[in-house]
């Protein structure tokens, strides 16, 4: 996937500069070339000898030291890039990034290049979560750059926090996986996918209802990144709060047997299903036509149990990939499992929601992706987004097995 792609790496000022070695060493093993762009501060932290030993490449570090006549080193680079990566990238890249700041060799060059740009966060926890800094991360991913999400974990200020560089074998997994989500070869090209997203709600009477934790997040994300592979996506969003995403169909439903209609409707021409949605298992016999009074009395509701649309999915496929979700809180892999095999799905993503930062209405996930007769793939913590590509690229290689 690397093979040769050039790769411009930017090295910015951060404590984690020294892990951009390995990168780079990583990078080329994966068949890339390799060219180093290096702030002044970098260079603070590491020597420009070391990335020019590694990449076998002249290192970028000032703007006007133009050593070839015929060429502007900045836009030279810049044009020869495929995929642009700044890692670690300081906050003040970031800010400056983000702003269209071009004052020294590495903003410029990214200022000038096309190619997309792959950004790697590291610093103090605090700064991270300065509002600056929120503001500047939100822009670059306003403009198309690609943010990954830093690591929680001790930091080297001596306390626990979130802004870790991740491990360099991660950022060459990200790299590759963003590689695939931009390819011209595109993964999904002529696919059709239905992703469910949202919590159902199931009606007590005009003003209430019973619904659970689900924001679509999951479901939002993974129906954006089936775009960028190429797929025609039709995303039955049980929840209004989330933006649509561009490209894609958008059915809005409310009840677990709304959500049913719609998947069944699409059923018969979809390549794949992925059930994201939290489908109430359960609704109210009777629905109020009326808002029911409070009374001294106490309120029994009687619920009856809604259809598993899952099951019913896996009980009447014909050459559908099935994918479902499970969100559980103790005993992941027995109730996983348990359920690829009953409701006969072919693939079953699982997340432990007891855990901080992981499933319902947060912006990160971690799962466990099984698939039948073969070893689950632990998908660490990263955002949703890392998420929906990971779990679209274990499903593209089942499929083509
Ligand atoms: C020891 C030390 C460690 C630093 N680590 C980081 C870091 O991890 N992340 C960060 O954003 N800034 C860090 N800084 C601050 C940056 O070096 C500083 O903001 C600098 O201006 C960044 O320049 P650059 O973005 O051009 O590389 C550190 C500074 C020092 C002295």
């Amino acid at each position: 996937m690397l093979e040769n792609k050039n790769v411009a790496l930017y090295v910015s000022g951060g404590i984690a500069a020294y892990k951009a070695a390995d990168l780079v060493r990583r990078l080329i093993k994966q068949g890339a070339n390799v060219k180093v762009g290096m702030t002044a501060s970098a260079m603070e932290f590491i020597t420009p000898l070391t990335f020019q030993i590694l990449s076998k490449h002249h290192v970028y570090t000032d703007t006007f030291d133009e050593r070839e006549e015929d060429k502007v080193s900045h836009i030279h680079l810049a044009d020869w890039t495929d995929i642009a990566i700044i890692a670690p990238a300081t906050a003040n890249v970031i800010a400056k990034v983000a702003n269209g700041i071009a004052d020294d060799f590495v903003t410029t060059a990214l200022l000038a290049t096309t190619a997309p740009i792959f950004v790697v966060p590291a610093m103090n926890s605090h700064m991270l979560e300065n509002p600056a800094t929120v503001r500047n991360l939100a822009t670059l991913r306003a403009d198309n750059r690609f943010v990954m999400e830093p690591e929680t974990g001790f930091l080297a200020e001596g306390y626990e926090g979130k802004g870790r560089l991740p491990e360099p074998s991660t950022i060459v997994e990200s790299v590759k996986q963003f590689i695939v989500s931009q390819q011209l070869d595109l993964p999904l090209k002529h696919k059709r996918i239905i992703i469910t997203a949202g919590g159902t709600k199931e009606r007590i009477d005009p003003v209430r209802y019973i619904t659970n934790d689900s924001s679509g997040k999951m479901g939002y994300s993974l129906a954006s990144v089936a775009r960028d592979m190429g797929a025609h996506v039709l995303l039955i969003s049980a929840t209004k709060q989330l933006k649509r995403p561009l490209g894609v169909d958008v059915v809005e439903v409310d009840s677990a047997s709304e959500m049913l209609e719609a998947v069944m409707a699409e059923y018969d021409s979809a390549d794949i299903v992925v059930m994201a949605a939290a489908v109430s298992d359960y609704r109210p016999k009777k629905q109020a036509a009326k808002k029911i009074k409070k009374s001294d009395e106490s309120l029994t509701i009687e619920l009856e149990k809604t259809t598993d649309i899952l099951y019913q999915l896996g009980h009447t496929k014909k050459n559908q990939f099935l994918i479902g979700f499970a969100a559980e809180t103790n005993n992941l892999e027995v109730y996983a499992k348990e359920k690829l095999e009953r409701k006969k799905a072919d693939m079953i993503v699982a997340n432990d929601v007891s855990k901080a930062d992981v499933g319902f209405n947060k912006d990160t996930n971690e799962v466990t992706i099984f698939i039948p007769n073969s070893e689950p793939t632990i998908v660490s913590i990263r955002s949703k987004k890392e998420v929906a590509i990971e779990i679209f690229n274990v499903a593209i290689k089942q499929m083509r097995r």
